[in-house]
C-alpha cells in the first residue's frame, strides 16, 4: 500500500521476527489460506453509521461507557450482524459478543474486537474502528467459507474501555477477564452515583456480574485492531503497526483543600489558595515525565476548583493524574516521587493534599508468535510494517492475563486522537481491517502447528520426547503454552524450556542415548555440560522444524 503503483513495500521488520530460525517456514505454515480482504463499501459504512451515534453539539462524539449511547451503538452492529447472518449477544456487563450461527461452544474462542465508548468529544475511531472491523472479518471468514479449524472465532465490542463517565477504565474486559473490583459498589461517577445504576439503565444486568467472567482457558488468544493515536507510523510512512508492548498506567485521584477566601481582602501572606497550589502539583507531574524522566509520559488531565468565581480564593481543587510507561519498575518510582513531591507541596503551602492511586492497569507484551502472524499477514497483502509500542491503554492489556494478545495499529493522521479532529485515511482502514481477517483466517486455518496444538497431551508429550530424546518437567512447561501459533514459537518454547531444564536431567538422557548407541548424538560422559546442553536444542529444533514444517 506504501506504494500505489504496486511496487514492492517498504518492508521494516523487527530483528526479532525476522532473523530467528525457521521464519520462512513459519511463514508458509501460517499461511496456507493466503491473504484475505475485506468489503471496503461495507465496512466502511457500518463505521460511518457507528459515528453517528452520540455526536456530540460541540464537536466530535460523545459515546460514554455504560450511557445510553453506548447501547445504542451495540444496537446498532446488533442490527448489521443479524443481516451478515451472525448471532449477536450482550453479557451482563454490557459487551456485545457476535458470533457464527453455528458457532461451537466448547472450542476455545479466538476473540477479536476493541471498544464502543469514547472520551467527551472524542473521535470517530479510537475503539469503534477495531469493533467495526471485527463484525466485517468475521462476516468476510464466514461468506469466503475460510476453514476453521479447532478454534472458534468470536467479535467483541467492550463496554466502557475509557471510563469517561463511570471512573473505571477497561470495565467491560476486566469483567471478562474476572479483574473487575470484587467492591464494584464503589465504582462511582463524579457524582457519586454508582456503576450498576449507569448499567442498569444501559440494559446491563449488574445483579449477573459473575458471569460475565470467562472461565481460564476459554479465550484462546485475544487481537485488537486499533488506530495508532500517535504520529509514528505517519512519520515514517508505514501502513502497519504491530505492537509489541502497551503501557502501564496509574492513575491519582487528588484532593487540594485549602481555604476559601475574600480575593480582595485577604492578604497574600495570609491564602492558602487550593488552585495555587493545585498548580504546582500539575508542573511536578509534569517534571516526572520530562526533567526527571521517571516515566515516559505524566499528565494532569482533570481539574475541578471549587467555588471557581472571579473574585473568590479557592478552597477546594480536585483533579486526576496519570503516569505511564511500558516498564512497571518505572511506573513505581513515578508513584512514589509523586507521592513525595505533593507531601512537599503541602508542607510549603499549608494546604492539605489527599492523593490516592485510583487505577493501575500493567504494561503488557504482546505475543511474539501472534505478532509473527500479523506481520506475515501485513506483508502477505504487500503492507510494510514495523514492530512498535502502544502509549495508550487497550482492552487487550486486560485480556492478556487470560490469553496470548496481539495488536495491530494502522496509523492516525496527524498523529492526533481523543479529539473531535481523529482520522486516518479509508484506504488505511480497510488495510488494517484486511490484516486482521488474513491473521484470522491464519490463525483459525489447519496446518501443523494447529495440529500440534490439538493433540492430546500424552500424544504431545510422545512428539516432544522423540524429537529431544529424553524426558523431563520441561515438557510440561512446552505443554502448558498451548495453543501456539506458529511453528516457531513451538521451538522457541522447546528451546527455552530446555534451557531451564536441570543440565543434570539433560546430561543423563544424552549419556544414556549415547551408551545405548543412539546415533543422533555423539556425546560423550566427558563433553561439556553446556555444549551438551547446546547441542541437545539444536537437535530438538531441527526435528521440530521438519515435523512442524513439513
Ligand atoms: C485509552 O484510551 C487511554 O487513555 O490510553
Ligand atoms: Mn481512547
Ligand atoms: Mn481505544
Amino acid at each position: 500500500m506504501s506504494d500505489p503503483s504496486g511496487g514492492p513495500a517498504t518492508r521494516h521488520t523487527d530483528p526479532v521476527l525476522a532473523h530467528a530460525p525457521g521464519d520462512t517456514r513459519t511463514a508458509m505454515a501460517a499461511f496456507a489460506t493466503g491473504p484475505l480482504h475485506v468489503d471496503a463499501d461495507r465496512f466502511l459504512a457500518a463505521l460511518r453509521g457507528l459515528a453517528q451515534i452520540g455526536g456530540d453539539p460541540q464537536g466530535g462524539i460523545t459515546r460514554l461507557g455504560l450511557s445510553a449511547e453506548e447501547g445504542r451503538a451495540r444496537e446498532f452492529l446488533q442490527d448489521l450482524a443479524e443481516k451478515a447472518g451472525l448471532t449477536s449477544d450482550i453479557d451482563p456487563a454490557g459487551n456485545l459478543l457476535i458470533r457464527r450461527q453455528d458457532a461451537d461452544p466448547h472450542r476455545p474462542v479466538v476473540l477479536f474486537g476493541s471498544h464502543l465508548d469514547t472520551v467527551r468529544q472524542g473521535g470517530w475511531l479510537d475503539g469503534a474502528y477495531g469493533v467495526a472491523a471485527a463484525l466485517e472479518a468475521l462476516t468476510v471468514l464466514v461468506e469466503t467459507g475460510a476453514t476453521i479449524d479447532g478454534f472458534e472465532p468470536v467479535a467483541v465490542g467492550f463496554a466502557n474501555e475509557e471510563g469517561a463517565l463511570v471512573q473505571y477504565p477497561f470495565w467491560g474486559s476486566r469483567a471478562m477477564a474476572g479483574s473487575l473490583d470484587a467492591d464494584s459498589e464503589k465504582i462511582v461517577d463524579r457524582e457519586g452515583r454508582p456503576a450498576w445504576e449507569h448499567l442498569l439503565s444501559a440494559g446491563g444486568e449488574p445483579e449477573r456480574l459473575a458471569e460475565a467472567v470467562w472461565p481460564a482457558g476459554r479465550i484462546a488468544a485475544f487481537l485488537e485492531l486499533h488506530i495508532e493515536q500517535g504520529p509514528v507510523l505517519e512519520r515514517l510512512g508505514l501502513d502497519i503497526g504491530v505492537v509489541d508492548g502497551i503501557v502501564g498506567r496509574t492513575i491519582f485521584t487528588c484532593e487540594v483543600r485549602g481555604e476559601q477566601q475574600h480575593a480582595g481582602t485577604t492578604p497574600m501572606r495570609d491564602r492558602r489558595d487550593a488552585l495555587v497550589s493545585a498548580a504546582q502539583l500539575v508542573a511536578r507531574v509534569e517534571s516526572l515525565a520530562t526533567t526527571l524522566d521517571a516515566c515516559s509520559t505524566a499528565t494532569v488531565g482533570y481539574l475541578d476548583v471549587s467555588p471557581n468565581t472571579v473574585n473568590t480564593i479557592p478552597g477546594l481543587v480536585r483533579l486526576n493524574a496519570e503516569i505511564r510507561d511500558t516498564d512497571a519498575a518505572r511506573i513505581q518510582v513515578g508513584e512514589r516521587l509523586l507521592g513525595s513531591m505533593a507531601e512537599h507541596v503541602a508542607q510549603a503551602s499549608g494546604v492539605e493534599i489527599d492523593l490516592r492511586v485510583s487505577d493501575r492497569s500493567t504494561p503488557v507484551r504482546t505475543d511474539i508468535g501472534l505478532r509473527s502472524v500479523i506481520a506475515n499477514a501485513a506483508s502477505s497483502l504487500g503492507l510494510s510494517w514495523q514492530a512498535m509500542p502502544s502509549g495508550a491503554g487497550h482492552d487487550a492489556q486486560i485480556i492478556a492475563a487470560r490469553a496470548p494478545i496481539g495488536m495491530i495499529f494502522v496509523p492516525s493522521k496527524g498523529g492526533v486522537s481523543h479529539s473531535p479532529v481523529e482520522d486516518t485515511e479509508e484506504r488505511a482502514l480497510v488495510a488494517g481491517a484486511d490484516v486482521l481477517a488474513t491473521t484470522l483466517a491464519a490463525l483459525l486455518g489447519g496446518g501443523p502447528v494447529r495440529r500440534f496444538n490439538a493433540l492430546p497431551g500424552d500424544e504431545a508429550r510422545g512428539l516432544l520426547i522423540d524429537c529431544l530424546g529424553c524426558d523431563g518437567p520441561w515438557i510440561d512447561v512446552v505443554l502448558a503454552r498451548r495453543p501456539y501459533w506458529t511453528a516457531r514459537s513451538v521451538v522457541t518454547a522447546v528451546c527455552s524450556a530446555v534451557a531451564a531444564a536441570e543440565h543434570s536431567l539433560v546430561i543423563a538422557a544424552a549419556n544414556a542415548r549415547a551408551r545405548a548407541g543412539d546415533t543422533r548424538t555423539s556425546l560423550s560422559p566427558e563433553s561439556d555440560l553446556e555444549e551438551t546442553r547446546k547441542e541437545l536444542v539444536t537437535i530438538a529444533c531441527r526435528r521440530l522444524e521438519g515435523w512442524l514444517g513439513a
